[in-house]
């Protein structure tokens, strides 16, 4: 037995989730996204850091999964044409899961049931759906034992779906949005609509509810390197939601994890920032006559680089392209790699910070 509650509609009683404690890690979770949102600006060229940052979430959300890449191999796959192992595969969608949410929002300012459906569908490549069979519960990974039951008729789950929908694209309440993308995480989660990806989907739907309610302008928080790092803390939260009505330890998890994670990718972007700058000068200096910014920073969008994309990027001659690649290789900017029968350029000290955290 697993006596959790059946699930309530939102909202639930603010006392619940709005304690002293919550309000006072609440002001350090906002300050550190409203730095980190100050900071995303300074960048000059956005792609790059969406890029990298992304690439990143995507790898640490499916680590929760269990599916394991490295940076390496991911951006190996992204500049080549070859077969992709499904790990890899399901890292690279996870990625464009997140773009497409993102244009959605930009779009429309808002999320529609089928939206949810689109993003789970492109993380997984299969059409499930919304659960329409029973039988679908989460078991603790270690012992196998139950210990939830989502609910399980496709009736309930549109209904929960509708209700989770009015909140996440309105709010209704006058709590602080970071909150609320608390309470909606654990609603989606526990809704479970989906047999598979759920985690995925609404990792990702985190991210969008902070663009909705204009917290970030780019979609740059970097919240599963925490979760990952305390997973079984995770599952324990959401789990005493599930049986209790006890928010308030849950909530003050998720607020640790956006002002632990906002930190880390305003550190991240001042050193990118940093080794951008360093290396305009080192090229400026050493090749003056090939040096030119959006060559540079092509460097910064896509760390393993080939002729292609100097080709489409700068408008050149592949001959040229493949010239300036070597030149900038020549002076210890990029280090050529032979993948089949393709040579990639690796920005190897931009991948260095793209590893760390
Ligand atoms: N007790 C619980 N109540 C509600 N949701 C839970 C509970 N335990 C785990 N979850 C959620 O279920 C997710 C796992 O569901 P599912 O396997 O469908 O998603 P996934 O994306 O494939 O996996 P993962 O989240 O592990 O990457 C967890 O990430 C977590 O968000
Ligand atoms: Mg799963």
């Amino acid at each position: 037995m697993h006596p959790n509650k059946k699930l309530d509609k939102l909202p639930p009683k603010r006392e619940k989730v709005e304690t002293l404690e919550i309000l006072r890690q609440l002001s350090k979770s906002s300050n550190a996204l409203g730095e980190l949102k100050g900071i995303a600006k300074t960048i000059p060229n956005q792609a790059m850091l969406i890029n990298a940052v992304v690439l990143q979430e995507a790898k640490d959300s499916s680590e929760i999964e269990n599916i394991i890449t490295t940076q390496d191999e991911l951006y190996k796959a992204l500049a080549t044409n070859g077969k992709r192992p499904t790990q890899v595969k399901e890292v690279i969608n996870y990625r464009k899961a997140i773009f497409i949410g993102f244009d959605l929002i930009k779009k429309q300012g808002f999320l529609r049931l089928k939206d949810i459906e689109t993003i789970q569908k492109t993380i997984l490549e299969n059409n499930a759906g919304i659960r329409k069979m029973p039988g679908t519960v989460l078991k603790n990974d270690k012992t196998g034992e139950v210990v939830y039951t989502p609910p399980q008729e496709k009736d309930e789950i549109l209904e929960l779906l509708s209700n989770f929908l009015e909140h996440f694209n309105i709010t209704q309440n006058d709590l602080s949005p970071l909150i609320n993308l608390a309470i909606l995480h654990y609603q989606f989660e526990s809704i479970h609509p989906f047999y598979d990806g759920n985690g995925r989907t609404g990792r990702i739907l985190n991210i969008l509810y902070l663009s909705i309610n204009e917290l970030l302008d780019i979609p740059i928080l970097y919240l599963s390197s925490y979760i990952n790092e305390n997973k079984s803390e995770y599952y324990r939260l959401l789990n005493i939601v599930n049986k209790t009505d006890q928010w308030d330890e849950y909530i003050l998890y998720i607020l640790k994890a956006i002002e632990v994670t906002s930190n880390r990718t305003i550190e991240k972007i001042n050193k990118i920032k940093e080794l951008l700058n360093e290396t305009i000068e080192i090229a400026k200096e050493k090749e003056p006559k090939i040096y030119r910014k959006e060559l540079i920073e092509l460097l910064f969008e896509q760390p393993y680089s080939k002729i292609d994309f100097v080709v489409k990027k700068l408008n050149v001659e592949r001959k040229a392209a493949s010239r300036y690649l070597k030149r900038i290789e020549q002076i210890g900017i990029l280090k050529s790699q032979k993948i089949g029968r393709e040579t990639v350029y690796v920005n190897t000290k931009l991948i260095e910070i793209l590893k760390k955290h």
